[in-house]
């Protein structure tokens, strides 16, 4: 049995599609239901409803082979675990925004919130620009219309909350998408069926 973390949602969905026409069906998972655990015998895989962020933690500690994750969750948390493959779908970009009438003053500290607290730190350290890290978990793009941050670090899909926020990109800091993932050890003992899915995959992102 493999057993792959899949991030829940509509990216979940999609990728799923793409693994049950790589060969590994398992039609219980798109039933409406609140069940976590999905397992074709016959496909010879297990899968697991996962939070989109918390995929890379069950793939590195071993609780799930393979799983899918986002470029952004990959680049921040840095899990010890092996990129396999671009999937090229769940497409957005890690932006700096700001309010439209922003204007950088490089003498103060430069107040960024942020859920991508490392991402942003690495950016700016590549910059040389003093900043102040305001930690959040969501609906980032309020700091700044409240004026409790300068500019925010976040990641933008259609631009739309960004818009009906009244605020803009300044800077695309990474383009990203969800990447095939898998646990170092597993790739080892399973090494088969994990390339024959990596294989099967890559054929299908280059179609
Ligand atoms: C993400 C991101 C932006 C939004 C961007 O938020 O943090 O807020 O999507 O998408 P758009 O460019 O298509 O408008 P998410 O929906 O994950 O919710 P969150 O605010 O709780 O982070």
């Amino acid at each position: 049995m493999l057993n792959i973390a899949l991030p829940k949602g509509r990216l979940g969905e999609k990728v799923y599609t793409m693994f049950d026409k790589a060969g590994f069906r398992c039609p219980d998972i798109l039933s409406d239901s609140r069940k976590l655990v999905f397992e074709s015998i016959s496909s010879g895989v297990r899968y697991f409803w996962v939070k989109p962020s918390d995929v890379t933690v069950y793939v590195e500690r071993g609780a799930a082979d393979i799983g899918v994750a986002g470029k952004d969750i990959i680049d921040e948390y840095t899990p010890d675990i092996y990129e396999l493959l671009d999937l090229k779908v769940g497409k957005c970009r890690m932006c700096v925004a700001a309010k439209k009438d922003f204007r950088e003053n490089p003498d103060v500290t430069l107040r960024v919130a942020t859920k991508f607290s490392t991402i942003a730190r690495r950016y700016y350290s590549s910059i040389g620009r003093e900043i102040d890290i305001i930690p959040l978990n969501g609906s980032i793009e309020l700091a700044p219309v409240l004026g409790m941050s300068d500019v925010i670090v976040d990641i933008v899909e259609t631009g739309t909350t960004l818009k009906e926020n009244g605020l803009e990109v300044f800077q695309t800091i990474m383009p990203i998408s969800a990447r095939l993932i898998s646990n170092k050890a597993a790739f080892e003992f399973k090494k088969d069926e994990i390339l024959k899915i990596q294989n099967r995959m890559s054929a299908m992102v280059e179609a």
